[in-house]
């Protein structure tokens, strides 16, 4: 059972929608997109979203338990949509920590966690999230950083859009139910077995300086462990880090 699910043809942003909307709408509503004019990611940062052959998605979670409980709700996000993959063939996609869908060094697609609400009681979390299917040749160029899309892991024949918009839109409504009841626990060992940055030489960037790790896997919370040359073992969470392959 999911609440709505709305199709616009043209939206500033599917996260914004549904947090204008969300006190009225019911748990699990989506808004899906065939363009955005203001599509964001992490730290205000743009999405590229122009119409065509991709994916602009937004569904709307509440949780009872503040956003305590919401430790790892990104990196869950990120298995559903690899198990969403999985659905349509596609098994070649991983991720990297913590937000993103990369297959080989590109990015596929990513995804957006914005909390509402209380800190210790009721809150809402809207989970967006943007797949490329089949991307426009010019946006490579204005990415900034390597991307790519289904078309390009599949050789030319991309899924059918609506099925990979079915099956994302399943997964994410089964998988945020299962991250109700037992928090990222459930989701840990697929997040392991598809972890890009395990004994990877990384970049870690932080507001207080930079530095360079090897990736050790993410804790029980989601927090990625990284090793420091200087043997120190490091617990870094999401909300201020940028981890950039070195
Ligand atoms: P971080 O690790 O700090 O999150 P990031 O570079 O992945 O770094 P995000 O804010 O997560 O940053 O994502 C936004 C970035 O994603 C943009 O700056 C751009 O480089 C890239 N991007 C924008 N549109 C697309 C798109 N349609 N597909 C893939 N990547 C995109
Ligand atoms: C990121 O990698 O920083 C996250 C990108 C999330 C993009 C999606 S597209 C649907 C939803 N609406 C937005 O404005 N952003 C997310």
């Amino acid at each position: 059972h999911i609440g709505m699910l709305e199709v616009h043809w043209d939206i500033d942003s599917t996260s914004s929608e549904l947090a204008r909307r969300n006190p009225v709408l019911d748990d699990l509503s989506f808004v899906l997109a065939e363009a955005q004019s203001a599509g964001r990611g992490r730290r205000g940062r743009t999405w590229l979203s122009p119409p065509g052959m991709n994916l602009y998605l937004s569904v709307l979670k509440r949780f009872d338990g503040g956003f305590a409980s919401l430790s790892g709700l990104s990196l869950a996000v990120g298995v559903m949509i690899l198990r969403a993959l999985d659905e349509v063939g596609i098994r070649t996609a991983g991720l990297k920590w913590p937000n993103d869908v990369m297959a080989g060094n590109a990015k596929l697609a990513g995804i957006l966690v914005e909390l509402s609400g209380e800190y210790s009681g009721p809150c809402a979390a809207v989970i967006g999230v943007g797949l490329n299917i089949r991307l426009p040749d010019s946006l490579h160029e204005r990415a900034g950083q390597p991307i790519t899309d289904l078309a390009a892991l599949t050789g030319g024949q991309p899924p059918d859009r609506n099925h990979v918009a079915a099956a994302v839109v399943s997964a994410l409504a089964d998988g945020l139910r299962a991250f109700e009841r037992q928090g990222f626990a459930a989701f840990a060992k697929e997040y392991a077995a598809s972890d890009l940055l395990v004994g990877e030489s990384l970049r870690v960037i932080d507001p207080r300086g930079e530095y360079v790790a090897t990736g050790e896997g993410v804790d029980e919370r989601g927090a990625l462990r990284v090793r420091r040359a200087d043997g120190e073992a490091v617990t870094v969470d999401s909300a201020e880090v940028s981890v950039r392959r070195s």
